[in-house]
């Protein structure tokens, strides 16, 4: 199968310190990926440089078998930053956040606003939070700003769409709820990268996983992927793996957390469980 995206042998850095190193990464139509690898390991340093705003030292990208020109985003990219990198004093409605990514695609044509304000709306219904659409981004929760920057990364009408750690200003439901959007974007045939900390969400929600630490250490499945070994080449760590059935749990070693789980995995594996299912436990 044809890819959509192709990074080949891509070295790229700040001042004279490299972050990736010969970063080779593949993603084909309609896959729906994790991005793991601990803090500092140039999740958002490979996601911006796919989007052009790092330039290589070395390697290429390719979109849908033509290589970009270095510092050009792929044509049908939509991207959600991360949200603590976001000045969220900006005085715009959540509903003119997405309109601005509508402005790019259309730059600024001023008889193309009607269209895109109903667009922005429509988008805005799709992710649940139309209700919010008039109220200022900088009071939304962090979980209604992440929908809010989805919808705007899906107005400029994208095949594939970047998301820098989307899950991690929310708690385990709406984590769930967004996970869920996801998935169901996906199945419409978008194709999705997104960069986590989150094992244990990714283990359970997400079909492929890339474990990342300046370069590529292992892809595949998460129950491929997951292994004591490849996690601690990863983040540096011990990390005990739980299985029971088609289910994944991941925790730090050494910790008395260790034995606890042990002990009550089966209790434990109940209440992710019900969690995931948007129960409290
Ligand atoms: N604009 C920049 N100028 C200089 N160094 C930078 C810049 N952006 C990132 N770095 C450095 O590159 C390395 C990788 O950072 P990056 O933000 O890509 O990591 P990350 O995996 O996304 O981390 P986190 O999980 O904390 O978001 C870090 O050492 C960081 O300090
Ligand atoms: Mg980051």
């Amino acid at each position: 199968m044809e890819t959509i995206l192709e990074i080949r042998n891509l070295t790229c850095g700040f001042q004279n310190q490299p972050v990736l190193t010969n970063v080779n990464l593949s993603l084909y139509p309609g896959q729906l990926s994790g991005l793991v690898g601990p803090s500092g390991s140039g999740k958002t340093t490979l996601i911006k440089a796919i989007l052009g705003l790092v330039p290589p030292w070395a390697g290429e990208i390719w979109f849908r078998g033509k290589r970009l020109k270095p510092g050009t985003a792929p044509p049908k990219v939509g991207y959600v930053p991360q949200v603590e990198t976001v000045d969220w004093n900006f005085p715009v409605t959540a509903l003119e956040v997405v309109m601005m990514g509508r402005y790019r695609k259309q730059q600024f044509l001023p008889w193309s606003s009607r269209r895109d304000r109903i667009m922005a709306k429509a988008l805005l219904e799709r992710v649940g939070v139309a209700h919010i659409a008039h109220r200022p981004i900088g009071e939304l929760s962090g979980g209604q700003q992440q929908r809010v920057f989805i919808a705007r990364a899906l107005v400029g009408e994208p095949e594939i769409v970047l998301l820098d750690e989307p899950t991690s200003s929310s708690d385990l439901r709406v984590q769930h709820e967004l996970l869920h959007l996801l998935a169901e974007l996906n199945q419409q045939g978008l194709t999705i990268l997104l960069s986590t900390h989150d094992l244990n969400s990714v283990a359970t929600h997400l079909p492929w996983v890339v474990c990342f630490n300046h370069s590529i250490i292992a892809q595949g499945e998460p129950s491929d992927v997951f292994t004591p070994a490849i996690l601690k080449e990863t983040f540096g760590a011990e990390m005990v793996v739980f299985h029971q059935s088609d289910r994944i749990l991941i925790a730090n070693a050494g910790t008395s957390l260790r034995h606890q789980m042990q002990d009550n995995l089966p209790q434990i594996l109940r209440k992710v469980h019900l969690n995931h299912n948007g129960h409290k436990p």
